[in-house]
């Protein structure tokens, strides 16, 4: 603990806080108060870390004031103090989380002693707690979930690369990983302590590029009041990760390639160039290649860039993952709303197999956490899906046209009945034909239309 721990005495004889607060005040930060309420309002307004406290205390009970102290939070200590004939009750309270007990009268060193070991629980368990989170945090935010063989030699080829310095391109199609590539790259190699600063050219304004990549100096334009780093500098000694590489300009292509020739920068307005030691990424999901060929692309950098490429499949390659994907976004997401949602229904999982996915796994994750914030049941069923997914064409026609025809917009409000329908009977048609009341073998040919099978055959 950086700061002094905060200790609270609360006992109604003001000569006993006194005798605390002398011995004490010269470790900790004491505050003393005679009954219980107004110990709870101390804790409730500032940080306490250690409260002593008497249990015959009048009105409010110690015990009573201790297991309100825990329901506020656990994790402040307490020590109770008691007089002999109360020992009884010092056992119980040690049930309800109290630390240990004072018998009164104490020896300073006892007290002293006793309070020491306390915070240092206190210390240590604020330390797992936050090493505990920080663990969750790059194991779930940083995992790369998948086990098709193209994951497989994915991960392969990252632990491969990490181990050098050389400049990687990444390229894959929008939201199947590449920046989570990059930072696992960076994080297993060994530069790992050193920053990793990612830039992406197409979201930062034309004008602001080049002072965003290279810095400038005080003086450099009007409104440049004082140096400024740039991002390549902020990277210096990690990696510097250069995302959507294919919408950069000629002009800053050439500035580039400079860099990786050079390994060194200019700063706008700068007079002599500054050393730059970072290892390169590059990522893009258009086809560089093409783009060198119609001179969009610069040949020489392409080749600087192409070092080792890495590419990441699109999710429909690798269908198969979809499970262990779902079940990571939900796990994540349930965490993240305090929800209970437990997988998906098999029509659930076979809609969302037989979906092209276009967005990968960016939208697949979208998908997971609308469903947990929405889903009602147990598990995520069909109708729980987005229309996106259950009616793929649909979709886009309605995107595409903004609106529908009547009859088309009638088709797709059908087809939602009836799949809702058909779920909730298991697929059974004559079933829900009783239920829509339309015969089973208009059913048949409705889904025909549509083009949708019964998952698992119909029944
Ligand atoms: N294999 C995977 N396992 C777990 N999460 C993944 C995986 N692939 C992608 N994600 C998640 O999907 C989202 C998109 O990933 P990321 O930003 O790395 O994709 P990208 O290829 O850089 O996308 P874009 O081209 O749109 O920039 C992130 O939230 C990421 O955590
Ligand atoms: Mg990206």
């Amino acid at each position: 603990m950086a700061r002094r721990p905060a200790v609270l005495v609360v006992d109604d004889d003001p000569g006993i806080r006194e005798s605390f607060r002398l011995i004490l005040e010269d470790h900790y930060d004491v505050v003393d108060v005679p009954d219980g309420p107004s110990a709870l309002d101390v804790v409730h307004a500032s940080q306490v870390d250690l409260v002593l406290l008497d249990i015959r205390l009048t009105g409010m009970d110690g015990i009573e004031v201790l297991e309100r102290i825990k329901a506020i939070d656990e994790g402040i200590e307490v020590i109770l103090v008691t007089a002999v004939k109360t020992v009884r009750t010092a056992v119980a309270a040690m049930k309800l989380g109290a630390f240990d007990y004072l018998t009164k009268p104490f020896e300073e060193d006892e007290l002293l002693s006793l309070s020491r070991r306390a915070l240092e629980r206190r210390a240590l368990e604020r330390e797992v707690a936050f090493l505990r989170s920080e663990l969750a945090r790059t194991h779930d935010l940083d995992e790369i979930v998948g086990q098709h063989p193209a994951m497989e030699k994915l991960h392969g080829l990252i632990a491969q690369v990490a181990r050098t310095s050389t400049t990687v391109l990444i390229t894959g199609e929008s939201g199947t990983g590449k920046e989570l590539v990059a930072r696992a790259i960076h994080r297993q190699g060994a530069r790992r302590e050193a920053p990793f600063v990612a830039v992406n050219p197409a979201a930062i304004a034309e004008s602001l590029i080049e002072s965003e990549l290279f810095g400038h100096e005080k003086g450099a334009f009007t409104g440049a009041h004082q140096r400024k780093l740039g991002k390549f500098e902020l990277a210096q000694g990690g990696t510097f990760f250069l995302d959507e590489i294919g919408t950069l300009r000629a002009e800053l292509q050439a500035k580039l390639l400079r860099v990786l020739q050079e390994r060194e920068i200019e700063r706008v307005g700068g007079t002599r160039p500054v050393k730059i030691d970072v290892r390169f990424i590059a990522a893009t999901n258009s086809n560089l290649k093409e783009a060198v060929g119609h001179g969009a692309f610069r040949e020489d950098l392409y080749y600087r860039l192409n070092v080792v490429h890495v590419v990441v499949p699109p999710l429909r390659e690798r269908i198969q993952d979809v499970p262990v994907l779902v079940d990571h976004f939900s796990r994540r997401h349930n965490r993240r709303f305090n929800k209970r949602l437990g997988g998906l229904s098999p029509e659930a999982l076979a809609a969302l197999q037989a979906y092209r996915w276009p967005g990968n796994v960016r939208e697949l994750e979208n998908v997971i956490e609308r469903c947990v914030v929405l889903a009602e049941g147990p598990v995520i069923q069909l109708n729980d899906l987005p229309l996106d997914v259950l009616l793929p064409q649909q979709a886009t026609k309605v995107r595409a046209a903004e609106a529908l025809p009547l009859n088309e917009a009638t088709d797709q409000f059908e087809r939602q009945i009836v799949l809702r329908v058909l779920e909730r009977v298991g697929w059974n048609l004559t079933e829900a034909g009783r239920i829509l009341a339309i015969h089973r073998n208009s059913l048949r040919v409705k889904l025909a239309r549509w083009a949708v099978r019964a998952p698992g055959g119909e029944r």
